[in-house]
């Protein structure tokens, strides 16, 4: 039987038909319009790509928006006044800074500047602190809808083996200690491998649920995948074909055409992941408007 794949745009519009009503909720109920500020520094056209379809799609959810865009050459200390401004503005509940930033700057103590109330991407050690001992918080983005996307194609993670290829700060560490909690849409047996993995092939193939998030084009081939497994690829990979209008093609972290015939299900690149982790960053961002009503 044909793989299943995981459409990660349809399941992002089933979310965001949800977060519509709630955002109508907080006009009507409470005046309250969510708002989220993204902050882009320098020219990477990636980055730019990112933060532009994260303002449009606030503004298809009638939300507000606001980008902020600093040159490459932008100081440390005033990348942190803008953060400080951000922090106080009533009416920003949410502040996303586009990573990477330039060397100049120390990622860490960016993400630590901002409020962990408004922290939307999770980033912030507070949030990370709360996802690893299971309290209420912001998830991470992509990791976030990387668990929505099992559970709403009924691919249940509970008792399941999960086997994470990638073990970064924002995509690896928390999509396992996610799928780690003792709750639902969790409760998975969760290994981890990265690039000092030894024999991650065999490893590969143990897993029930495959989550690759490794920065490597078709990386995951289909004899490191057992037959009827459920495949999520979070990469995200340009390689040059000269073919394409751009010059350049977007792949994944897994050999979609060889592993995708032995799974039960895969999600695509491109609409898998990345829908998911858009939607999730407005969901993040309605909860901390919600939030704010409690003060
Ligand atoms: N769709 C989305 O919304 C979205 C969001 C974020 C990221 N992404 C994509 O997801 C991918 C991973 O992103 P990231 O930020 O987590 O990347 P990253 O920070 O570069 O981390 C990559 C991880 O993969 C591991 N790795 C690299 N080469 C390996 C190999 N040959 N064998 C085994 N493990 C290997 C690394 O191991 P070590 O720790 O040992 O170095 C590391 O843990 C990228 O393609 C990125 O573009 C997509």
């Amino acid at each position: 039987m044909p793989a299943h794949i995981i459409d990660g745009n349809q399941i992002a519009r089933a979310i965001r038909a949800e977060l519509t009503q709630e955002i109508e909720q907080l006009k009507t109920e409470y005046q309250i319009t969510p708002g989220l500020a993204t902050v882009l520094v320098g020219e990477n056209p990636a980055s730019q790509s990112y933060v532009r379809m994260k303002n449009k799609a606030c503004h298809e959810m009638g939300m507000y928006s606001e980008q902020h865009t600093l040159p490459a050459t932008v100081s440390e200390t005033e990348l942190l006044a803008l953060i400080a401004q951000l922090n106080q503005a009533k009416n920003i509940h949410g502040i996303l800074v586009q990573l990477p930033l330039p060397k100049q700057i120390d990622e860490q103590k960016i993400i630590e500047a901002i409020l962990p109330e408004k922290d939307a991407d999770g980033f912030h050690p507070m949030n990370m602190g709360k996802l690893l001992i299971g309290l209420p918080g912001f998830r991470p983005c992509t990791p976030y809808g990387v668990q929505k996307m099992l559970t709403y194609s009924g691919y249940d993670p509970a008792g399941k083996h999960v086997v994470v290829v990638g073990r970064s700060n924002i995509v690896g560490k928390p999509i396992a200690n996610l799928l780690l909690q003792k709750e639902k849409e969790a409760n998975a047996t969760v290994t981890v491998c990265h690039s000092r993995t030894a024999n991650l092939p065999e490893i590969a193939r143990q897993a029930d649920i495959l989550i690759a998030a490794i920065g490597q084009p078709e990386f995951i081939t289909a004899e490191m995948v057992k037959d009827g497994a459920v495949v999520i690829d979070v990469g995200v990979n340009r390689v040059e074909d000269p073919s394409a209008p751009k010059g350049y093609r977007l792949v994944g972290d897994v050999k979609f055409d060889e592993v995708a015939p032995k799974c039960a299900a895969i999600s695509p690149v491109p609409g898998g992941v990345g829908p998911m982790t858009i939607t999730m960053l407005l969901h993040n961002t309605v909860q901390a408007a919600r939030a704010s009503i409690r003060g």
